[in-house]
């Protein structure tokens, strides 16, 4: 059985003084004595600026650290952009590339995804790739064709093989904060469609064990339904994630069996 991920997009959210208070929850929540299996597997991914500093508590603990974003180039003069190296020299082991915010508000292209892709690999720091759909796509039926495009894209240009290192989230644009969650059986069919699409480009082990996880509006009170689909493997986690309580309990949510 797999561990579910849960990850914490903290998105440009909260001050130096709250995000040292919620690591401090999150952490004392996932104190696992000597030998404890640990299930489900924690990232947060908080502002750049807080990285560092929250890596000093962080690094003691089972919980990992992530960015929300990564320069494509391994450095120079590029203003205002983080290297992957850097990421990982502050101590960071995941990085979210994608995301439907910097795809719409920064231009994102696919191909400027596929290299932060390759520049995480580089670093040894797992790509956490987002695809989603716009509500437009959906109603149009678009739905399978625009997220595997949007993955066939990044897997053209990194090959299969190193696409396999990274993590996958599956977060429907029109589910994003919206409160809307797609539902458990809307969400299971495209991850069986990108689950399908894996296993035609790779061994079938190493397709079935890559992550997909769901994002859009995820909530404790949403995520054991959508958990105990067979192809959803974690969360991606807006909101939710910028109060304990509730992030915990979507972690809590996550222990429940895998249904495969
Ligand atoms: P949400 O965000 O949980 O607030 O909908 C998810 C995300 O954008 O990663």
């Amino acid at each position: 059985m797999k561990h579910k991920l849960i990850v914490g997009n903290w998105k440009m959210n909260g001050s130096m003084q709250s995000s040292l208070e919620l690591v401090d929850k999150i952490i004392t929540h996932n104190s696992p004595a000597p030998g404890d299996k640990i299930s489900p597997h924690y990232v947060i991914c908080p502002p750049a600026v807080y990285l560092q500093e929250l890596n000093k508590v962080i690094n003691k603990s089972v919980v990992k650290l992530g960015a929300q974003d990564v320069s494509e180039y391994a450095n120079g003069a590029y203003t205002g952009q983080v290297a992957a190296e850097m990421l990982k020299d502050i101590g960071c082991d995941y990085v979210i590339i994608g995301h439907s915010e910097r795809r719409q508000y920064c231009g994102e292209t696919d191909e400027m995804i596929a290299r932060k892709f390759l520049a995480a690999l580089a670093q040894n720091i797992t790509p956490i790739l987002c695809v989603g759909e716009s509500l437009e796509a959906r109603e149009a039926n678009q739905t399978e064709k625009i997220i595997l495009g949007q993955l066939n894209a990044v897997i053209d240009i990194v090959g299969a093989e190193k696409f396999a290192e990274g993590v996958i989230a599956y977060e429907p644009i029109w589910a994003i904060g919206t409160g809307k969650t797609a539902s458990p059986e809307q969400a299971q069919e495209v991850h069986a469609a990108i689950r399908t699409l894996l296993i035609s480009k790779l061994p079938k082990e190493i397709a079935r064990k890559m992550m997909i996880l769901y994002g859009g509006s995820v909530k404790a009170s949403n995520a054991a339904s959508l958990f105990v689909m067979p192809d959803i493997d974690g969360a991606l986690v807006g909101g939710a994630s910028l109060d304990a309580k509730d992030f915990l309990g979507i972690g809590e949510a996550a222990k429940m069996p895998h249904t495969n």
